[in-house]
């Protein structure tokens, strides 16, 4: 189903009365960001680094999830959007260490207002082009004046050279309107895996920096 011009100005009516629905997820993702920036600053304050690098957040805009809709043959409406659309409110948390990555998990799956509706561990088993993350699905409730609301949010975590190499593909794939040469495919393979070694290397270095700072004391 593509959607024309006139289809999008008619939905504006739509939109008017999306906005206090949209509300809602950004509701979410405020509750959201100050948990990661409590996780963040307790974790620096026991272990002397911040797991976290920076947050990103975004409300999928309008035309998106109307796109979306479209694209899965769904009829728009704020009920499907609901129902159908993961990702309407979205963090990326961008940690420095591999480790970090799980360490942010496990401290989340101990939140028990939070509900983990799906686990996809694109770091573990990379997608076919490269593509590395650990992305989640939670639900987070919403205290509103009438009452409450469950509200899904799609976190994806990943470290700074993950998020490179994701902005880049994605910069590229949207330059050449998904058509890239299979060269190009390879090259951005080629160079997953390298921002997979420069990770890993990372996060041996910063393992023996941790032993080398403890083992002065141990002698002691
Ligand atoms: P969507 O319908 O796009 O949300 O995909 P999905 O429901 O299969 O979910 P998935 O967890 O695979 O991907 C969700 C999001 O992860 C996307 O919207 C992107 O932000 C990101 N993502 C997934 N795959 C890739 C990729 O190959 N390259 C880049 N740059 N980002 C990706
Ligand atoms: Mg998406």
């Amino acid at each position: 189903m593509q959607l024309t011009k006139e289809d999008m100005a008619n939905l504006k009516d739509v939109m008017e009365n999306w906005k206090n629905e949209l509300l809602v997820y950004k509701f979410a993702l405020d509750q959201m960001n100050t948990k990661f920036s409590i996780i963040s600053q307790e974790y620096n304050l026991i272990h002397g680094h911040n797991p976290i690098e920076h947050t990103k957040s975004r409300v999928k805009s309008f035309e998106s999830i109307v796109n979306k809709l479209a694209r899965k043959n769904l009829e728009v409406t704020t009920a499907h959007a609901k129902e159908h659309i993961h990702d309407i409110a979205g963090v990326r948390i961008i940690c420095s260490f591999l480790s970090d990555i799980y360490n942010v998990v496990d401290i989340l799956k101990q939140h028990n207002d939070l509900e983990i509706l799906g686990i996809k561990d694109y770091i573990k088993n990379p997608k076919e082009n490269g593509y590395r993350s650990l992305h989640l699905l939670i639900e987070t409730p919403v205290y509103l004046t009438n009452g409450v609301e469950r509200v899904k949010v799609e976190i994806q975590i990943r470290t700074i050279a993950m998020d490179f190499w994701a902005s880049l593909e994605h910069k590229i794939h949207y330059k050449l309107n998904n058509a890239v040469p299979e060269l190009l495919t390879e090259d951005l393979k080629e160079a997953a895996n390298i921002a997979n070694y420069l990770d890993e290397k990372m996060h041996g270095i910063n393992n023996e920096v941790d032993s080398a700072k403890k083992e002065p004391e141990e002698e002691r």
